[in-house]
């Protein structure tokens, strides 16, 4: 009987350490174009792709109150589920969908062609942290804690009024969900759905780190600290 061939699997770090076109060298499960390995090799990759269950997806969207004056941009789009259903069953005037692997943006083009519906919904192979966010009225998202953290302040600047932002299985930390009752989200099934409307997720926020008491404390600290360290 002829023995196994001997496969070195190279270390975690062994893989860090490697000059990146060589990192999936041998390694068919870490080609670039497995999308569900690759992302930790895109820069500025905020999550790796895992899909929203349609069942998810479709109660989003019903949650925003989603419809045919709506513009939704999908942030990390992925194979551009929600920027279908946003169009085909929820009749929304256009859908926007960014991905920043190029893995998933290539197919999704592609598929919207075979649609027909190149008019309605558009994928751009491009970094969300990049891109102007005013024309959207519904933003959608599936990214991590940490990336919603980084998109806070983008989504405070850009989103206009009335807006809401849809958010699976992770919060907006230090935003209101719509919601008056606890918990503070939507579940289906294991699924959590956060809510946020636009201005009232971070007004409070806002007016609670700008209130003048709160200004004139910190002046007094500043000036405390100021007299003891001249
Ligand atoms: C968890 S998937 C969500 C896919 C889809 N939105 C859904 O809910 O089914 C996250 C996607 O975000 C993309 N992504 C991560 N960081 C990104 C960034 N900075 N700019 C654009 N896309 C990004 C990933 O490539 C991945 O496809």
């Amino acid at each position: 009987m002829r023995s196994p061939e001997k496969r070195i699997i190279p270390s975690a770090e062994e893989i860090r350490l490697m000059p990146r076109s060589r990192r999936f060298d041998g390694l068919p499960s870490l080609r670039r174009d497995n999308p569900f390995l690759s992302w930790g090799d895109v820069p500025h990759s905020v999550a790796p792709f895992v899909p929203t269950p349609v069942n998810v997806v479709r109660r989003m969207l019903k949650l925003a109150e989603v419809g045919p004056d709506d513009v939704v941009y999908d942030l990390g789009c992925g194979d551009g589920r929600i920027l279908f259903m946003a169009v085909e069953e929820f009749e929304v005037r256009r859908a926007v969908g960014y991905d920043i692997n190029p893995s998933m943006a290539e197919p999704l083009q592609e598929k919207i062609e075979n649609s027909g519906l190149e008019e309605r919904i558009e994928v751009v192979n491009a970094n969300f942290f990049e891109v102007d966010l005013s024309p959207a009225s519904v933003v959608t998202m599936y990214l991590t804690t940490s990336g919603n953290s980084k998109l806070r302040p983008k989504l405070e600047e850009e989103l206009g009024d009335g807006a809401r932002v849809v958010s699976h299985d992770f919060p907006v930390h230090n935003w209101t969900t719509d919601k008056s009752s606890e918990p503070p989200h939507y579940t289906v099934g294991s699924h959590k759905i956060y809510l946020y409307r636009i201005p009232e997720a971070f007004e409070n926020e806002i007016r609670v780190k700008r209130s003048k008491e709160e200004e004139g404390r910190w002046k007094r600290i500043r000036g405390l600290f100021l007299s003891e360290n001249s």
